[in-house]
């Protein structure tokens, strides 16, 4: 059985695009020995001002983690900061971390440039990968399901990894390789790709109609401008839905489209309404796991216990390769 580690920075609900981009992969790995960890810690480095919402949307996070299907008897879920071994290992990585590698990294750059509303030029900002180089290796895992922008991070860890087998001559952390989801980027509302910064989400926890009140407001091919003009479902977020949640109608809808037999406001409800069946049982599981708040606090206690029993072990291990206890 593979280990397999990913987490989720707690930054509010999650919305189709996490679904699809990740969490579906974290189901299909969950049988195999898998931690998911809620990325507290990670949170705090963009939104250390506020300590008000981080707690509240950990919780919105492990909620949409059972909703979307995740089994807490099959995998570890888990707070990040309840496991002081994450961050004791992080401290160890920095040491022998070249700030180059850090601030070279695309990710960092990116974000500079994107939160712009928000004094990012902390330590804890620039070390981002390296605390989650942390998280992996500090249990050894081999597979970590994560969208396509993760990327630049992953390959930071596994750097890490090489340097301090280098470094120390002793193969404590295997390589971990990246396993994305089939699904290209999820468009959002506006047809960017779907992220909360830019507003354009449809939440795990939206209702029927603010999904369908959602699915109206999104933009459809520009050529289209009367009912008459010939569409472009290639280029329309709305059929690019159709694909993923009415897959037996979407060459029919592709043809309809391209031929000017269907107009965009029917299209549209057609695939909210498929989308919504699709949503369903998840929203039906959120309601249920949302009542039942002191038994999800259960799971995730379980879930730190386990994984600091785990993290523990690898912590003492780092230490003595390091010279640092016998
Ligand atoms: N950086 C990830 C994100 O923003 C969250 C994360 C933190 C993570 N630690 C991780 C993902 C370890 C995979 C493995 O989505
Ligand atoms: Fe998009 Fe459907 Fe309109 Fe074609 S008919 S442009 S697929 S919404």
């Amino acid at each position: 059985m593979a280990r397999v580690l990913s987490g989720t920075r707690p930054t509010g609900k999650l919305h189709l695009g996490n679904l699809l981009g990740a969490l579906e992969n974290y189901k299909k790995l969950q049988g195999e020995d898998a931690f998911f960890m809620i990325a507290d810690l990670h949170a705090l480095t963009t939104e250390y001002e506020d300590k008000t919402k981080i707690a509240e949307n950990v919780m919105e996070v492990v909620v949409d983690y059972l909703a979307s299907g995740l089994d807490p008897d099959q995998c570890t879920m888990f707070v990040q900061s309840e496991v002081l071994e994450h961050a004791n290992l992080a401290l160890l990585f920095s040491m022998i971390t070249p700030l180059g590698w850090l601030e070279r990294n695309p990710t960092y750059k990116d974000q500079l440039r994107e939160l712009k509303g928000k004094d990012l030029h902390t330590h804890g900002f620039l070390g981002y990968p390296v605390l989650q180089a942390a998280d992996i290796a500090i249990y050894k895992a081999e597979k970590v399901p994560v969208g396509e922008d993760q990327l630049p991070h992953l390959e930071l860890t596994r750097e890490i990894i090489r340097r301090f087998t280098h470094l120390y001559g002793k193969k404590v952390f295997p390589e971990p390789e990246a396993v994305l989801t089939q699904a290209p980027k999820v468009p959002g509302l506006d047809g960017r790709k779907m992220s909360k910064s830019y507003d354009n989400c449809i939440y795990l926890a939206d209702s029927k109609d603010a999904v369908t009140k959602k699915v109206k407001t999104m933009v459809t091919d520009p050529a289209r401008k009367i009912r008459s003009d010939k569409g472009h479902p290639e280029v329309c977020p709305v059929y690019f839905y159709h694909k993923l949640f009415n897959k037996d109608q979407a060459l029919t809808v592709a043809k309809e489209c391209k031929n000017a037999e269907r107009g965009c406001v029917d299209c549209k409800m057609e695939m909210a309404a498929k989308l919504n069946e699709f949503m369903d049982p998840i929203r039906e599981r959120r309601e249920s796991w949302m009542k039942k708040k002191t038994e999800v606090c259960e799971i995730l206690k379980r879930g730190a216990k386990r994984a600091r029993e785990v993290a523990g072990e690898t912590l003492k291990e780092t230490l003595r390769a390091m010279g640092l206890a016998s």
